[in-house]
């Protein structure tokens, strides 16, 4: 796919609609777009690349919009392979390109692509300019947006920032790739989706990326996922200004694992009360059923967690371990929590949950409400009525 942003700055994107696994982790349903963007002004810059073999035109749209030049400057913001994966590809075409990147990048440059020579690569730091012709380019450094050498490109005379990772998205660019030509709503939830579980866990690092930025008149923002955003960019700001501080809204989020049913009669239950309490926004999910991508994209927008497993060998059901294993890694701070489990010839769903809670209580300011509710078996009426009281008190704190 190519498309017009400037005379001289293209779009050269793909679709990835065969990976079913972003990472060989997250689910792709709607699939994936890599972007990257040439400039041709007196001097010829790439701007990333996409992964390697998800488009063999690839190069030879490159070539098409360079229409005989030379490549001056391939510009390597971010070193994931999916954006890097052609660097090696590009390098064989045009073997005088200069690489530039930072010194982070170098490093990983080295390890990616190794035997590129040390004068073929014009490290640039934060702040640094790079003059293309009527094209300034301003690095702007954003650490951990997603990897160390996260850099973005900000072009001073056209007030447009090549954002790499930050800003993008699950889903294909179904024919619209830029803002006004499609409902950017429908991007929302997958947006969603990539950061509370590609770079959620680096909320504080985006917040300061997003301060430098704001300092910068920005009219076009050129992510390496998903749409361009040309007519309305504060929309994805604002997107983004929100997640960095995410679980703002009232809202509960309840998982559970179950076995035989037991703790989902459990779950309904309890949704039933925080109902019934007030609470609007419950989402309700089977995490044996639910990849915790979609859970976690969830937990991201609400103040509220409610845990709930059966026992499963003296521990936690193996698909509420995954769950708090990514939870672990991602992150989110500051939640109520509020668990609960089934027992049967032993215990330790809940056990095994509040260990988890506890820890991040300890290091992400988790408030937790003790205690957690252990039922036997199939709980019946008067098991479950014990809750009422407790997912009162829960409520009030939310
Ligand atoms: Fe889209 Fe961090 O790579």
């Amino acid at each position: 796919m190519i498309a017009t942003i400037l005379d001289t700055v293209h779009f050269i994107g793909t679709n990835d609609r065969s990976k079913t696994l972003f990472e060989n982790n997250w689910p792709l349903p709607s699939g994936i777009s890599y972007n990257s963007y040439l400039i041709t002004d007196k001097k010829t810059a790439l701007v990333d690349t996409i992964e390697y073999g998800s488009d063999h035109t690839y190069i030879d749209t490159v070539e098409h919009l360079l229409a005989g030049r030379p490549l001056d400057y391939l510009i390597v913001l971010h070193m994931e392979p999916d954006h890097a994966g052609m660097i090696g590809d590009v390098l064989r075409r045009h073997p005088h390109t200069v690489v530039v990147t930072n010194a982070r990048g170098i490093k990983l440059l080295d390890i990616y692509h190794p035997g590129i020579a040390r004068e073929q690569i014009l490290e640039v730091k934060n702040g640094d300019r790079l003059e293309l012709g009527h094209h300034n380019l301003q690095f702007v450094f954003t650490p951990m947006v997603h990897w160390p050498e996260s850099m973005m490109a900000y072009c001073t005379t056209e007030e447009i920032l090549f954002s790499q990772d930050a800003f993008g998205t699950f889903g294909t660019l179904d024919g619209g790739i830029f803002d006004d030509e499609i409902d950017p709503e429908y991007y929302k939830d997958e947006m969603l989706r990539y950061y509370s579980n590609i770079i959620g866990r680096y909320s504080p690092q985006v917040e300061r990326a997003l301060q430098q930025a704001a300092k910068l008149p920005i009219r076009i923002i050129c992510p390496v996922h998903g749409p361009v955003w040309r007519s309305n960019p504060q929309k994805v700001f604002d997107w983004y200004a929100q997640w960095a501080t995410g679980g703002s809204e009232k809202g509960v989020v309840l998982a559970y694992a179950t076995m035989y049913g037991h703790t989902k009669q459990t779950a309904d239950y309890i949704a039933r009360k925080l109902s019934e309490n007030g609470i609007r926004n419950i989402r309700v999910f089977d995490v044996s059923k639910t990849h915790p991508s979609f859970v976690l994209k969830e937990i991201w927008k609400y103040n509220g967690i409610v845990l709930g497993s059966c026992s499963y060998n003296t521990g936690m059901h193996p698909s509420m371990h995954q769950l708090c294993h990514e939870i672990e890694i991602m992150q989110p701070g500051k939640r109520n929590a509020f668990l609960f489990g089934g027992f049967s010839w032993s215990g330790g769903g809940l056990k095994n949950l509040q260990l988890f809670a506890e820890g991040m209580k300890e290091k992400h300011q988790w408030h937790l409400y003790t205690p957690g509710i252990e039922l036997p078996g199939s709980p019946d009426r008067a098991a479950l009525r014990t809750l009422d009281a407790h997912i009162k008190d829960y409520t009030e704190g939310l």
